[in-house]
């Protein structure tokens, strides 16, 4: 990164100039990582609303536009054209993979899907009612007790086998979570079949029923992975990166991505968006809901709709919607009457004042829960299956900070706003 370009920072009678570097696309940025050996202050950005923090060449997203690009392949394009592991691929690589390239990748993903046995063991530690996403943050964890001391995260080599490790082993992992929750023996992966069909399989076979994959279905949990696969420098992968950037374990680094994605305000949305249109169940109640939305002494939200980088409708969000009425259909599935809420719901909320001025509209999280149902998963799954396919994103975002040569541990200042220096006061004087 180089410019000629500079912007000047007044102070008084004071100034000092910062370079300005340029993005392929989207906005410039200003270097102030000289500003406080220069000046003695610091910048204040509270939810980093206007802070790049790394440079990066994986994802972009044009907020205004409604745009997201992998690798500078427009979502839709992916999501309709090339399957999860080929979007892997490009993730890691930079570049979609040709024929031969492709086979060795999926074989890869195949040969390591397996869970160490010990592991096995860890789930019976967890009662069967836990929330799912603290067994995925746990057992992850554990992968990495596994993958220490074999491994050098300095070698390239290395790297690209513990993020291999972590997509080939996320499907598996969260199978066995969704058969412990639901008290059924686990099953074991299948390396016949293909990433979303394996991962269905191992979730709903049965010793007594042999789960027999549609592939529409499978087709359409594939389209939902590469749709959730990555999302540039949002709160769960910066977590990853921060923990990552003091040369922890990645493994260890993606439990805490997991955990992040669980909050409401993140992953833990789609769970909270579908229970929000069973609540409201009819049609008819819309209005009440949308009124709490707008009230500001009523900390209800519609979940599932805005954005901190959208300021148009969330590309994902439109083909979930259409992945969603496919899988209806496929499965039989008329007048679902969460989906007649959710299609109210959006048409009432975008010709609303409201939400129209604050640019307000349905993200991923708005229909994904209803097609998640439908697909056979209890809604504390749903953020389950966000981390599955973020994996890829956290895994190749990882993978780039470690290779980044001006790579810093990662370390905020703050605006420190409590006591100055205080004398001790004895209990007796208190
Ligand atoms: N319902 C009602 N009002 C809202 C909503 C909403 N869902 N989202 C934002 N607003 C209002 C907010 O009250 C504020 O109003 P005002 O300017 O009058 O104070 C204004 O819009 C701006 O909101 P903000 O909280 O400053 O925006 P943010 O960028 O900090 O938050 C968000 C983004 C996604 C956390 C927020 O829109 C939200 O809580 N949405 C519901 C949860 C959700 O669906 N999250 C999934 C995000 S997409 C999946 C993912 O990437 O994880």
């Amino acid at each position: 990164m180089t410019s000629k370009d500079r912007a000047i920072l007044k102070i008084g009678d004071q100034s000092w100039d910062f370079p300005i570097y340029h993005a392929s696309i989207g906005p410039r940025v200003v270097d102030i990582a000289s500003l406080y050996k220069q000046t003695g202050i610091f910048t204040f950005d509270s939810g980093f609303t206007s802070t790049a923090s790394c440079e990066s060449r994986i994802t972009f997203i044009d907020g205004d536009k409604g745009t997201l690009l992998y690798r500078g392949y427009a979502i839709d394009e992916l999501a309709e054209k090339w399957d999860f592991l080929e979007t892997c691929y490009l993730l890691l690589h930079g570049e979609l993979p040709d024929k031969s390239q492709a086979k060795v990748f999926r074989e890869n993903i195949s040969k390591h899907n397996t869970l160490p046995e010990q592991l096995h063991n860890f789930y019976t530690g967890f009662d069967r009612d836990a929330h799912p996403m603290s067994m995925m943050c746990g057992v992850v964890w554990a992968l990495s007790a596994n993958y220490h001391n074999s491994m050098d995260i300095s070698d390239a080599s290395d790297r690209m086998l513990a993020c291999m490790r972590l997509i080939a082993k996320i499907p598996t992992l969260a199978a066995m979570t969704y058969r412990h929750h639901i008290g059924e023996e686990f099953v074991s992966p299948r390396g016949d079949l293909d990433y979303a069909s394996n991962f269905l399989y191992m979730c709903f076979s049965g010793e007594s029923k042999e789960y027999s994959v549609n592939p529409i279905i499978a087709r359409a949990m594939d389209k939902i992975f590469t749709l959730h696969a990555d999302h540039e420098q949002n709160a769960s992968t910066s977590t990853v990166r921060l923990a990552g950037s003091s040369g922890a374990n990645p493994f260890a680094c993606i439990a805490w991505g997991i955990a992040c994605l669980w909050g409401a305000a993140h992953g833990g949305a789609n769970e909270a968006a579908l229970s929000m249109l069973e609540e409201i169940g009819t049609v008819d109640r819309i209005p009440e809901y949308i009124k709490r939305a707008k009230d500001k002494n009523d900390p209800f939200r519609l979940m599932g709709f805005g954005h901190r980088v959208y300021k148009n409708y969330d590309p994902r969000a439109k083909i979930m919607q259409q992945t969603t009425h496919e899988v209806l259909e496929e499965l039989g599935i008329k007048d679902d009457p969460t989906l007649a809420v959710a299609m109210e719901l959006e048409r009432i909320a975008l010709t609303d004042e409201y939400f129209i001025e604050r640019k307000l509209y349905p993200n991923i999280d708005f229909y994904s829960g209803i097609t998640l149902r439908a697909l056979g998963f209890p809604s504390s799954m749903f953020t389950v299956l966000f981390a599955l396919a973020r994996t890829v994103g956290w895994s190749a975002q990882w993978k780039e900070m470690i290779e980044d040569p001006k790579q810093k541990i990662g370390r905020p200042r703050q605006l420190y706003t409590g006591e100055t220096v205080r004398e001790y006061v004895k209990e007796e004087e208190r």
